[in-house]
């Protein structure tokens, strides 16, 4: 009696609650900054690239409502989307994206005027002067469409090559038009739409080497010679071959010193947990550090539908559930960690299924709190003469007694906001058919 009165004071300060039919446990919810809202208190947005299909996908569009202060459409602003065929638009998908935004007061990145992939094989067939004539009818076509309404248009997309040589890469403009074609288009983009920023963006220039050299040079020439230019998108694609540059802030700074304001425009890190975390949390401390770094927009709301999502590059998983990079990334900006912030929260409720002379069944479900987890557990004790002779959907440990088992989920156990699980156990009553006593859910 002694130990059974020490055992329910233990229970009870642990938060244990004795099983009798059903029962639902829960943390504390707290309110939870995101990635808005706390790069909106450093100044800056926290956009997301955005494919207009996905917006019907409900955690999708409420992961992206509630996290993100920016859009840019993944593609449906690409040549190839909009004029298909020469003279002939289509907004249709970009439009859905625009309206998303506007009615919930996100910034809206434009992406793409002109580059020299998801460009329809018409453009390349032209010969240069036409070639200059629907390159610049293509500008104004779409900036008139979404003028006032785009915060800032890439307005030149990857004109450089890779590697050491610093030129400029071989396109349909490139090769038929010569640089010129750079300026141009910028300077058709000024007189279009005043309002946008007109930012050139590229890849592999993220720290200082060849090719930012050569970016670096054009955007130098550009502003002494006046060429209307505002900003400057880098990319930002990292691996493991091409991770964060211990440079990063110094290249994003040299380029904040001509004049224009920088962004991070693609951002996405393949990897996983903490060493994810950490090359996001210093990618996004690398923008806090430079004034004019803007903003900050990664490549997509889940892994899932990453464009690379065979390396997990993005700060949701598959589930829409918070992975460690998101929590380095809110904590980055200075906003409250979800890791220990307690956002992450889940309960957990119990019913007997079915019984027998010698047994019984019972069935636990979790359900998710307020945010999405990647993770959960709970401890299932019964009484000391009972045994449970079988589990099903969790993955059991035990206590040296046999007696406290600690659940946790088979495989992924990711679950949206509010998603539920449930697994399942026989207990052999041996006489004591007492049901047992379920834990708290702890979430991760
Ligand atoms: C990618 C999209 O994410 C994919 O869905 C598409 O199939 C190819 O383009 N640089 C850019 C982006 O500027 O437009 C690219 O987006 C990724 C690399």
């Amino acid at each position: 009696m002694r130990s059974h009165a020490r055992k329910a004071l233990v229970l009870a300060t642990t938060g244990l609650l004795a099983a009798t039919g059903v029962v639902a446990l829960s943390g504390t919810a707290h309110a939870a900054s995101t990635l808005g809202e706390s790069a909106a208190a450093k100044g800056r947005y926290f956009g997301t690239a955005v494919a207009a299909n996905h917006l019907g996908e409900a955690p999708y569009a409420a992961t992206l409502n509630a996290e993100f202060t920016s859009v840019t459409p993944e593609n449906e602003m690409k040549w190839d989307a909009l004029e298909a065929s020469r003279g002939s638009f289509t907004y249709g998908a970009a439009d859905q994206i625009l309206a998303h935004a506007q009615g919930r007061g996100m910034k809206v990145r434009g992406h793409t005027l002109v580059w020299h992939s998801q460009l329809p094989s018409w453009v390349g067939t032209l010969a240069a002067s036409d070639l200059r004539t629907a390159m610049n009818n293509h500008i104004t076509q779409v900036m008139r469409h979404y003028q006032g309404k785009i915060h800032s248009w890439d307005v030149v997309n990857e004109a450089f090559q890779d590697g050491s040589s610093g030129a400029r890469r071989s396109s349909p403009f490139q090769d038929k038009l010569g640089s010129g074609f750079i300026e141009e288009a910028f300077r058709t983009a000024r007189a279009t739409d005043p309002a946008a920023k007109l930012c050139y963006n590229d890849y592999n220039t993220d720290g200082v080497n060849a090719k930012s050299n050569a970016v670096y040079a054009m955007v130098k020439d550009f502003k002494q010679r006046g060429v209307p230019i505002d900003c400057v998108g880098f990319q930002s694609h990292f691996n493991s071959q091409s991770p964060v540059p211990a440079d990063y802030q110094q290249n994003l700074q040299r380029f904040a010193d001509l004049g224009v304001d920088v962004q991070i425009t693609e951002l996405d890190i393949e990897g996983s947990g903490s060493s994810q975390a950490t090359s996001y949390a210093n990618a996004v401390k690398a923008c806090l550090a430079v004034s004019r770094c803007t903003g900050i927009t990664v490549w997509g709301v889940t892994d899932k539908y990453s464009w690379r999502s065979g390396g997990t590059p993005l700060l949701f998983d598959g589930n829409y559930a918070k992975k460690p990079a998101y929590d380095s990334v809110l904590a980055a900006l200075g906003g409250t960690s979800g890791g220990g912030g307690g956002t992450r929260t889940c309960s957990v409720s119990y019913a007997k299924q079915e019984e027998w002379g010698d047994r019984y069944n019972g069935k636990v479900t979790v359900t998710a709190g307020s945010s999405a987890i990647s993770g959960w557990n709970v401890r299932v004790t019964i009484a000391s003469v009972q045994e449970i002779s079988a589990t099903w959907n969790g993955t059991p440990s035990w206590d040296g007694t046999g007696k406290v088992m600690t659940m946790t989920p088979n495989g992924n156990g990711s679950l949206a906001a509010g998603g539920t699980t449930s697994f399942g156990f026989t207990v052999m009553t041996h006489g004591n058919t007492a049901p047992p006593t379920v834990g708290a859910c702890t979430a991760s």
